[in-house]
């Protein structure tokens, strides 16, 4: 069975909208951790425009699940990730001025900076996921260079529509077993959502699945009606 990290990104992008102290990730991750998460995933950007290095110190001493941070490879986040010694790093690609983490990381290209950052984190005892796209070569590099999970970037299977989306799944469905043959552990995630999830989960060998998005946004307006019971009640 999969198990679930939440990744609570975009509870900080709300605070962040007003540079406030409400809503706290750290007080989502207690309350995911309570819906039955299995890790907290917390993804510290190189301009942090939602997790704070605070966030990032206080949930260290908070999570009792897994704590998975997800960044960059860059030599600042490796520094980070070895002082603050989440239980794993994922490591991604990251641009500037994306939305979002758009594909996975080119291991290929960045054999060498990924060769030294997964023996650092290794050696700080910390557990290292790479994030990519379901390719063969990135997965065969990723175990050479002595990885222990590779988490396939599903952005493409999500976007996707009918055959192509069918054309997706196999494709992450072959890369998964590719992951697993080459001795790995295998997670996945990005746009997964409440509608398209089931098949990536359904997967053989499916361990970590990381969903951020879309639990965001239904927890908005799930809690919504109740939020403004509670405002109605204290100014009537
Ligand atoms: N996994 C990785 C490596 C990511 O970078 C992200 C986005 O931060 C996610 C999973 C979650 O993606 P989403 O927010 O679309 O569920």
């Amino acid at each position: 069975m999969a198990t679930l990290g939440v990744n609570i990104d975009h509870v900080a992008t709300l605070r962040q909208a007003r540079r406030t102290v409400e809503p706290d990730p750290v007080w989502a991750a207690a309350l995911a951790e309570l819906g039955g998460a299995d890790a907290i995933t917390v993804h510290l950007r190189e301009d942090r425009r939602h997790i704070q290095d605070r966030d990032l110190e206080v949930l260290r001493r908070t999570v009792q699940v897994k704590l998975n941070l997800e960044c960059a490879l860059a030599p600042e986040m490796v520094e980070i990730a070895c002082r603050v010694r989440p239980d794993q790093v994922t490591i991604v690609p990251e641009r500037r001025a994306e939305v979002t983490t758009e594909g996975g990381l080119d291991v290929v290209a960045h054999r060498r900076a990924a060769a030294d950052a997964i023996v650092r984190l290794r050696d700080a005892g910390i557990a290292v996921s790479l994030f990519l796209d379901p390719a063969a070569p990135q997965i065969e590099t990723a175990a050479s260079l002595g990885a222990g999970i590779v988490e396939l970037h599903t952005g493409c299977y999500a976007n996707a529509d009918g055959a192509e989306r069918q054309a997706r799944l196999v494709e992450l469905a072959g890369a998964g077993e590719f992951v697993r043959r080459v001795g790995l552990e295998l997670a996945a995630g990005h746009g997964l959502t409440y509608r398209n999830v089931v098949p990536v989960a359904r997967l053989d060998g499916m361990g970590e699945l990381n969903i951020g998005h879309s639990i965001v946004a239904r927890a908005v307006l799930v809690g919504f009606r109740e939020a403004v019971r509670e405002m109605k009640a204290l100014i009537g």
